[in-house]
């Protein structure tokens, strides 16, 4: 889309995978202060976002969305103002049709222009835009109604489009938001991770600039994975190009979660380009001619994995410096790269060559 928003994708936390509806204004708050002190928000985590359930079910008698009185007692426009006050951005949540999923608030569908004048005036800076109770009309006549609205709304805001992939997104909806999903619900398992990755991977080259795939937001420091686990969604989703959204609590996080999530030191568009028995090669380029690649075993035991430069693009004859992205070491190597590998763990570089 082209407001602007989204050279990069999109970095930050929404509440949805950890506290589902349970949330307040003072979870937020803290969620807030967190970013910034535990130094997320300096690796470039910058929103803080809501999702379902922040409003009353019914809306006021001239038709404005009103936020819950009992979670937000303070109001929406309080809290965005703090979330700024920290130097981060503020994202809310709402969805094209007559109700939330959970049902506990309304849509926007009908109240597109009113609704994206009432996020403006509240200072919101991204708004999700979910897929339930939708009529049966097309995505493409409801997305594209809110896109106009948010474009007229006197603000400009990052659009997270939440149609599930139902309608191959990817195809169209580069002028009409700024990501979309390509995938249903992230689960906090291994299994349900790896079915997003490969669902996503399909799409890669319709991503770029101001319009992103998204598979959902991170599952990382839930509890439903492993170390190595995690380590993959991790990896896959920087590689991917996905939204990384922080779905767990950051304000308690321990010392494993905090160094996944923080090591993030790409923006590439990789994919998927060997697959055998469960041992893949994803991979990307980067600039300056490196590229960037994952040796991931899905298989359920240790294995060695081997991306040969002819998988990834590189020349045959080419010398590189192969830096370990978790390990943070470098090696020289030519012609292939390959490692043992745990069963779900995988090894991430970045290849320069020399
Ligand atoms: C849908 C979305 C989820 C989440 C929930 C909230 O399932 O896909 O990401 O926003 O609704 O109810």
């Amino acid at each position: 889309l082209g407001n602007g928003l989204g050279n990069t994708p999109p970095m930050g936390w929404n509440s949805w995978n950890h506290f589902q509806c349970d949330i307040n204004e003072e979870m937020v708050r803290e969620t807030a202060d967190a970013m910034v002190s535990k130094g997320l928000a300096a690796l470039g985590y910058e929103y803080i976002n809501l999702d379902d359930c922040w409003a009353e079910l019914n809306r006021d008698s001239q038709g404005n969305m009103v936020p819950s009185g009992s979670k937000f007692p303070s109001g929406i426009k309080a809290l965005a103002d703090y979330v700024h006050s920290k130097g981060l951005k503020f994202g809310i949540y709402s969805d094209a049709g007559s109700q939330t999923c959970s049902k506990s608030m309304p849509g926007s569908l009908g109240h597109e222009d009113q609704d994206a004048k009432t996020f403006a005036s509240w200072g919101i800076d991204f708004l999700k835009y979910d897929n339930c109770e939708n009529n049966d009309i097309s995505p493409k006549e409801r997305y594209p109604k809110m896109s106009e609205a948010l474009a007229n709304s006197g603000r400009t805001i990052f659009f997270s489009m939440c149609e599930w992939g139902s309608e191959d997104p990817a195809l169209w909806a580069k002028s009409v938001g700024n990501s979309w999903r390509t995938t249903g619900d992230i689960q906090d398992n291994w299994d349900s991770m790896t079915s997003l990755a490969d669902q996503n991977d399909k799409w890669a080259s319709y991503a770029g600039p101001g319009g992103w795939n998204d598979p959902d937001m991170l599952e990382v420091g839930n509890g439903g994975m492993t170390t190595e686990e995690y380590r993959s969604h991790f990896s896959i989703w920087a590689l991917a190009k996905a939204p990384l959204l922080i779905g767990c609590d950051i304000r308690g996080m321990d010392d494993t979660t905090y160094g996944l999530l923080t090591n993030n030191k790409l923006g590439v568009q990789g994919r998927k380009v060997k697959g055998d028995a469960g041992l893949e090669v994803w991979a990307g380029p980067l600039s300056d001619n490196r590229v960037a690649v994952v040796l991931w075993n899905r298989s359920s035991s240790k294995a060695t994995v081997t991306a040969s430069w002819s998988d990834i693009g590189l020349e045959q004859g080419k010398v590189v410096d192969a830096r370990d992205l978790w390990e943070h070491s470098t090696k020289s190597a030519s012609g292939q790269i390959s490692a043992e590998i745990d069963s779900h763990a995988c090894k991430m570089y970045v290849l320069t060559p020399k």
